[in-house]
């Protein structure tokens, strides 16, 4: 048994299904259901004797011991966490909770959990961390992509959190001999994921006759990596990774923003084309800028693809058709998260889009396309 944490997030149940879809090994699943957790997201799991999910909290150390004691799981993979860049400028206090109190409790349940094990099953344990290659900071525009050399250089409340988590992870190895691997990899898109974050907003937004906020000029520059990918490359890791060490993600696929809206408007317009012949390019709105912004992330997968064999699956091409595919054939998924909390969220972000009003009109958007 595998014991996934935030596995009803985004990525964390993507990764579930995939498991499960390729290997009868069970898994704990244990996940807070904070506002990102969504138990739609693992409908097909519901009856499957080799699912088990447990609402809780990775900062409870009292059900962490319980857990592991009962489950005795092989191996733990950390998705948990606080996940949203801009929502940790509106309050950074979930994430200090969540990605460094929470990380660090874990990794002393398990640290406490793998010193009573006996040998064998000791040395077979692994403790995988999820992280990102926003703990690197900002690339300048010719620098070559991030390398696992790399030194941190946090800029963000989200990425500085998740830093700090991996250093806890890395201490834990050194002093205490915890057996780690940590996996940072680049913006993750595909079926499941929040629309808080940018791909999702826009088929979301574009949908709805709602504006598409970009952030500024919309010149900054992300690796676009699709889920199913990531959750391959992890199970690789898992699999065959060296302990200690930790290894990058990315797709191969550094695009600026503007650029990822206007495949997605593109898209829309060939698959459900709004019924005023107008193109979805015409909601774009450019909006003020995320304060403390990166411009640039790009991420050197090589190190995996030699010591692993792992590569993408997925070109942009065929990762963004998918991808806007399944939230054409999922409106209700769609409805299910837009719950109250997320339309407040909306207006707490966006205050400075304009509304579209009850036809789905926009009222003024100040469009950049
Ligand atoms: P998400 O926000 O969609 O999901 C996070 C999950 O963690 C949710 O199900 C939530 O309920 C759960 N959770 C939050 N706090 C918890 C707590 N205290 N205890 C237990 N469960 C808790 O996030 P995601 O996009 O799926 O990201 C998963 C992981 O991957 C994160 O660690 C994130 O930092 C990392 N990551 C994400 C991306 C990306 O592009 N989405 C890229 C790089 C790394
Ligand atoms: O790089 C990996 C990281 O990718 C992960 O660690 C984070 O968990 C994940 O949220 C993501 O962070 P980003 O800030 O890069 O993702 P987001 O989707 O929020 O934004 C992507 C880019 O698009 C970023 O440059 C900001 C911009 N953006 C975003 C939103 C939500 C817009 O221009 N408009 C928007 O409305």
């Amino acid at each position: 048994m595998i014991l996934v944490t935030g596995g009803a997030g985004f990525i964390g149940a993507n990764f579930v299904l995939d498991w499960l879809a390729s290997s009868d090994e069970p898994v704990l699943n244990l996940d807070k259901l904070s506002y990102a957790g969504n138990l739609h997201n693992l409908e097909g799991l519901h009856q499957d004797p080799r699912h088990r999910f447990v609402q809780g909290d990775i900062g409870d150390s009292a059900l962490l011991a319980g857990l592991l004691a009962e489950h005795q799981p092989r191996a733990i993979v950390h998705f948990a966490a606080e996940s949203h860049v801009d929502r940790s400028i509106h309050g950074p206090e979930d994430f200090i909770q969540t990605n460094i109190v929470g990380t660090f409790r874990l990794l002393e349940a398990v640290r406490r959990y793998g010193a009573a094990l006996p040998d064998r099953a000791r040395q077979g344990l692994r403790f995988l961390q999820v992280s990102t290659d926003e703990v690197y900071g900002s690339l300048a525009p010719r620098e070559p992509a991030f390398a696992e050399t790399r030194a941190f250089q946090p800029n963000s409340p989200y990425s500085a959190s998740k830093a700090a988590s991996d250093h806890l992870v890395r201490a834990w190895h050194h002093t205490y001999g915890l057996p780690v691997l940590t996996t940072h990899c680049s913006n993750n898109y595909g079926p499941l994921q929040f629309p808080e974050k940018l791909i999702p907003l826009m088929i979301v937004n574009a949908l709805a006759g709602q504006p598409l906020p970009v952030y500024g000029d919309g010149l900054q520059r992300r690796d676009w990596l699709y889920v199913k990918d990531h959750c391959s490359a992890i199970r690789r890791v898992l699999e065959a990774g060296q302990v200690g060490h930790s290894y990058h993600i990315g797709g191969g696929n550094e695009q600026a923003n503007i650029d990822i809206v206007h495949s997605i408007c593109t898209l829309l317009d060939a698959l459900r084309p709004r019924p005023d012949g107008q193109s979805y390019l015409s909601q774009i709105a450019h909006v003020q800028d995320r304060p403390g912004h990166d411009r640039r992330y790009a991420i050197d997968a090589r190190k995996i693809g030699r010591e692993l064999g792992w590569q993408p699956a997925e070109t942009w091409a065929s990762g963004i058709r998918k991808t806007v595919q399944w939230y054409l054939e999922h409106p209700q998924w769609v409805a299910q998260v837009q719950t109250g909390a997320y339309r407040d969220w909306v207006q707490t972000c966006y205050p400075q889009v304009p509304a579209a009003d009850a036809a789905g009109e926009i009222r003024a958007a100040g469009s950049g396309a």
